[in-house]
């Protein structure tokens, strides 16, 4: 018997590309549903060769769901993730509404898939933030390897990891420069179009931002509680694929040929490195790929113990779908849920 899966949020960014990991990995389901607000109401969404149409959250009965995959926003997951998890689904949620809950685990499965057994406490599994995912899954191994002390990361971020209207607000920017027309602002607090702006959600009082202070916790709620993490999370006018720029300082030597050695057989990640023209990878080039790609390793030599890298990878998937969907996979194959019996 296969499992009931909802996907809230299935007309977004990220609920369209969880739609089509689902289809692609031939994740064993017997019926999968699309969910969204009322203005998708009968919106038609794909899952591999079929089509489905978009019913709406507040009608749905989550009785029979196994897992729901929940991309629609913290305001939305705040309400419907303890309702739908009372009706007996696991929730996958994509927001920042849950992570920092102690009784709600953080997952990437390549870092610490031990801990998703803590869902049970209130049913909900929480997806990291998309630069913080493909950032653990490249510091891990060298973790292990070395014992990270302190990480200085710079992000790239495209628009997409703002939702469909930020990728929209692109496009009619860039146009508008083009045809001389008229350029308005309203996902982004400057114009996106030919330009980075080093601002990704809203100010703290301490003069980070919260896309920053989300990458300080979430490192030490995934990898471990010992690392230092600063961050400067950045804009770029690119559709799909988060870039980082990241220093490590480690408590053991380590060097450049380890790494990458390291690098080369750990889960989710690919080594793309030559010193040459083109030897690296770019986020144009892993739009809709799986891996984290990890470019330009090279010895930092201002701090004892440095390495520096550059590390690319598709945000709506490593970042958000396909970390909920290897989630989801993860709790199936440690046989911590099983199907539930469906009315005939
Ligand atoms: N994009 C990324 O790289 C990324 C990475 C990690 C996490 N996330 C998180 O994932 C979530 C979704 O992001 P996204 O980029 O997919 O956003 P998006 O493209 O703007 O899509 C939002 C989705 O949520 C639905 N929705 C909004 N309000 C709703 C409501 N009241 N009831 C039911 N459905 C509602 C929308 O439905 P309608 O079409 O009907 O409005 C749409 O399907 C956010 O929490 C985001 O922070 C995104």
């Amino acid at each position: 018997m296969g499992f009931k899966v909802a996907v809230v949020g299935a007309t977004g960014n990220v609920g369209r590309e969880m739609l089509e990991i689902l289809a692609e990995r031939t994740f064993p389901t017997d019926e999968v549903v699309a969910i969204a607000s009322r203005r998708s109401l009968g919106s038609e969404v794909s899952f591999g060769d079929k089509t489905l149409k978009a019913k709406v959250l507040e009608h749905y009965d989550f009785s029979d769901t196994d897992i729901c995959l929940m991309s629609a926003g913290s305001e939305v997951s705040k309400e419907w993730s303890p309702k739908i998890a009372a009706q007996g689904a696991v929730v996958i949620d994509n927001s920042s509404c849950w992570r920092y809950d102690a009784d709600v685990p953080l997952i990437v499965p390549e870092v610490n898939a031990d801990a998703v057994v803590g869902f049970r406490k209130r049913g909900i599994i929480a997806n990291p933030n998309c630069s913080t995912a493909q950032l653990v899954v490249a510091l891990k191994p060298l973790h292990d390897r070395a014992k990270i002390k302190r990480v200085v990361v710079a992000t790239y971020q495209s628009v997409s990891g703002a939702g469909k209207d930020a990728m929209d607000e692109l496009f009619k920017q860039t146009k508008a420069v083009f045809t001389l027309g008229e350029i308005h602002n309203k996902k982004f607090s400057k114009r996106i179009a030919f330009n980075v702006i080093p601002h990704i959600d809203t100010f703290m009082e301490d003069g980070y931002t919260r896309e920053e202070w989300k990458m300080m916790v979430e490192i030490k709620k995934i990898l471990d509680p010992k690392i230092k993490l600063t961050a400067t999370c950045v804009r770029v006018p690119v559709f799909i694929g988060h870039s980082e720029v990241v220093n490590v300082e480690f408590e053991e030597p380590i060097t450049v040929d380890e790494a990458h050695e390291i690098l080369r057989k750990a889960p989710g990640c690919l080594v793309i490195d030559k010193h040459e023209p083109g030897g690296y990878m770019t986020p144009h080039e892993c739009a809709g790929e799986d891996a984290t790609y990890i470019s330009r390793v090279r010895e930092d030599t201002t701090v004892e113990n440095g390495l520096t890298f550059w590390c690319v990878s598709d945000n709506l998937r490593k970042g958000a779908a396909l970390n909920a969907v290897q989630i989801a996979e993860c709790l199936i194959n440690r046989k911590l849920i099983s199907a539930k019996q469906k009315a005939a």
